[in-house]
């Protein structure tokens, strides 16, 4: 299938929009890029879900109609996605005319069909929350939310049949394993449908409710807001208005949801459908909530940060990063500033941030800023290349399977890789013997390939910052508008002029930094009792450096704990050390020792520590590691 219909929920016009709603819109769009990146035609459609009671209210306190309410948040939420980048085809917004025809006429056409009914609803009725519930529902004869008054009511309304299309639903989602993802949602909705399914009642009367799509059929009532808003992703396909965009695009490919609308979109929307005669969607993937512990966001403190401020303080490329590095979608997480900056520091400024740095750098320094012309199968630079298909191999499988973890991962090996090959080839060594040019050559070459590679498999997560390697190793045009043919290993021809630009990721001091109380990293830490086999890349992963202690005092009241400044050469860090029982604070003072520098920052009995020392143990003795010669502040230990 050559093309690919991805949808965002439309989101709800009573709120601000907030990281969730970012969430969602980012990953959809992280695939919508890569999809383009594989040839495909993509349709990426978001937008407004605009009527309803919630909203009816929202813009009475405000004193404002309803309409006015709407198209104002609406300009909030298309600031937001052109903030961070966001390339949707289309935002389909509820009140739109287009829509409401598709709603209208697909209420029609159920209601001849004969699968919409109308009966008198009786119930206890809320005025407060404004909701129906059943006698079993109340909690001590009170409604079970808020504990208010209800009062018994009798109100007619229409029902669509839904009960009837239970069996066929299990059906379809036995026979279908793609339907609902991940498993677990598919499991959640299989055993929902255990119980007996009941009709959906799909009307609200005017009188409460004023604020929607009337009923083609009883202009006293309008629709109810989900049978209108579900209606959205086929009114976007063209369905009713442009047959042959409507036999291209439906059915999706993939309505991209949180978890906390699965039942919507897995059992009403496959029946409306259904009743409808048309098609269901391939796959219906929801993924997980984020967490924000406001404790960690340092609320507390008052000097909170809002994970959608990260945006202006590390760039857009940077939290479109985050979103899709950090959760493996279909899981919750919890949004922090700690693992924000490790990652940032860590993987983007550390590790690609300074690949792109020395490989331009050292484009200018040994061949004249040109890059070469190699033979892009040169056996020397196969590393390179080996990764570089095993990355677009990997890529390939974790994109049907929406796992942007695996993706991002399988970048930063071949980020890894190059600094790897940097470090085995040592460029500087071969910049001094005029007899190892063309070695240098095609050292300088492959790293040049491989940013180039890096610009378009980046491309689709950090967009800008693509666009930037892209330019600097002298590619012309836009990385966004580069397709498959592009990933073919050596399609660097060499010739072109590399232009050094800005660091991509530089330093960011958010004023409260790196500070969690709660961490458990105790004194023990690092003396980890049993071996277990890690990977060449996991040991990469460490960055351990030499460093120079510059003072050491005791931390008090903690026996065995000291507080040291160290040199780091490049900056200066505070460790906190469990070896307060072995060394006096003093004697450590201008010693050489050996830090993990890229371990997140914790809080050690109040005193914050940057990384961790290296130390040997064995029945109570203890020994730090350090070089046995003098090696500079900030030597890689590798
Ligand atoms: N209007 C309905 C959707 C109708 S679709 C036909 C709606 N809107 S909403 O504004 O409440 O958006 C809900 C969606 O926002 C979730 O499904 C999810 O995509 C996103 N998120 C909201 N909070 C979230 C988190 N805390 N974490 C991740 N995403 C969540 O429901």
């Amino acid at each position: 299938m050559n093309t690919f219909f991805i949808t965002t929920p439309i989101y709800y016009a009573n709120g601000e929009p907030h990281l969730g709603h970012a969430y969602t819109t980012t990953v959809a769009d992280v695939l919508a890029r890569y999809h383009r990146l594989m040839g495909h035609d993509v349709l990426f459609l978001t937008g407004m879900d605009e009527h309803g009671q919630k909203v009816e209210l929202a813009a009475r306190e405000r004193n404002t109609s309803p309409q006015d309410f709407v198209d104002q948040m609406a300009l909030a939420f298309r600031a937001l996605w052109e903030r961070l980048g966001i390339s949707h085809d289309d935002f389909i917004r509820t009140t739109e005319g287009r829509h409401q025809h598709v709603v209208t006429e697909a209420l029609q056409r159920v209601y001849d069909a004969g699968e919409i009914y109308s009966s008198d609803y009786e119930g206890w009725y809320s005025v407060y929350e404004e909701q129906f519930f059943t006698e079993k529902d109340l909690v001590d004869g009170k409604d079970p939310i808020g504990g208010r008054e209800v009062v018994q009511l009798s109100e007619k309304n229409y029902f669509f049949k839904m009960s009837a299309y239970q069996e066929w639903l299990i059906d379809h989602i036995v026979a279908h394993p793609e339907f609902i993802q991940p498993v677990t949602r598919r499991n959640e909705i299989l055993g929902f449908l255990r119980q007996p399914l009941g009709d959906l009642c799909i009307s609200r009367p005017k009188a409460r409710v004023a604020w929607g799509i009337p009923l083609p059929f009883d202009q006293d009532y309008v629709t109810y807001v989900w049978f209108d808003a579900l209606l959205n992703y086929v009114t976007a396909a063209g369905y009713l208005s442009n047959e042959k965009a409507y036999s291209r695009w439906w059915p999706a490919s993939c309505h991209l949801i949180g978890k906390d609308i699965l039942t919507t979109h897995c059992v009403y929307w496959p029946t409306m459908l259904k009743a409808m005669g048309l098609p269901l969607p391939e796959t219906i993937m929801a993924h997980g909530y984020w967490l924000v512990d406001a404790e960690k966001m340092g609320k507390s403190r008052g000097n909170a940060v809002e994970p959608l401020d990260l945006v202006e303080s590390h760039g857009v490329d940077a939290f479109r990063y985050y979103l899709v590095r950090e959760m493996t979608v279909g899981q919750d997480s919890t949004f922090t500033v700690e693992s924000f900056q490790a990652r940032y520091n860590g993987e983007l400024a550390n590790d690609l941030g300074n690949l792109v740095n020395r490989s331009i750098v050292m484009a200018e320094r040994y061949v004249g800023g040109r890059l070469p012309v190699v033979d892009p199968l040169h056996p020397d630079l196969d590393p390179l290349r080996l990764r570089a298909e095993e990355t677009a191999s990997t890529i390939a499988q974790a994109l049907p399977a929406y796992d942007t973890v695996a993706i991002v991962e399988a970048i930063l090996s071949l980020v890894r890789e190059a600094n790897r090959f940097i470090e085995a080839k040592e460029p500087w060594a071969l910049a001094k013997d005029e007899t190892r040019r063309s070695d240098l050559e095609t050292v300088i070459y492959g790293l040049g390939e491989t940013l180039r590679q890096l610009a378009l498999w980046l491309a689709p997560i950090m967009p800008e910052k693509s666009h930037a390697i892209w330019n600097q190793i002298g590619c012309e045009g836009d990385v966004a508008n580069a397709r498959k043919d592009a990933l073919v290993w050596g399609g660097l021809p060499g010739g072109q002029s590399v232009r050094k630009m800005d660091p991509l990721f530089p330093k960011v001091d958010l004023e409260e930094s790196a500070t969690e109380e709660s961490t458990e990293q105790t004194e023990e830490q690092g003396m980890a009792e049993e071996s277990t086999t890690i990977s060449f890349d996991e040991f990469q992963k460490l960055d351990l450096r030499v460093a120079i202690v510059k003072t050491a005092e005791k931390v008090e009241g903690a026996d065995r704990l000291l507080k040291l400044q160290i040199d780091l050469g490049s900056e200066e860090r505070q460790l906190v050390a469990g070896v307060a029982q072995h060394y006096e604070a003093e004697s450590l003072v201008g010693r050489r020792i050996v830090v993990v520098a890229n371990l997140e920052p914790a809080t050690i009995r109040g005193v914050e520590s940057q990384g961790m020392l290296l130390a040997a143990s064995a029945d109570g003795q203890l020994g730090l590691l350090a070089p046995d010669s003098d090696l500079p502040a900030g030597a890689r230990v590798s």
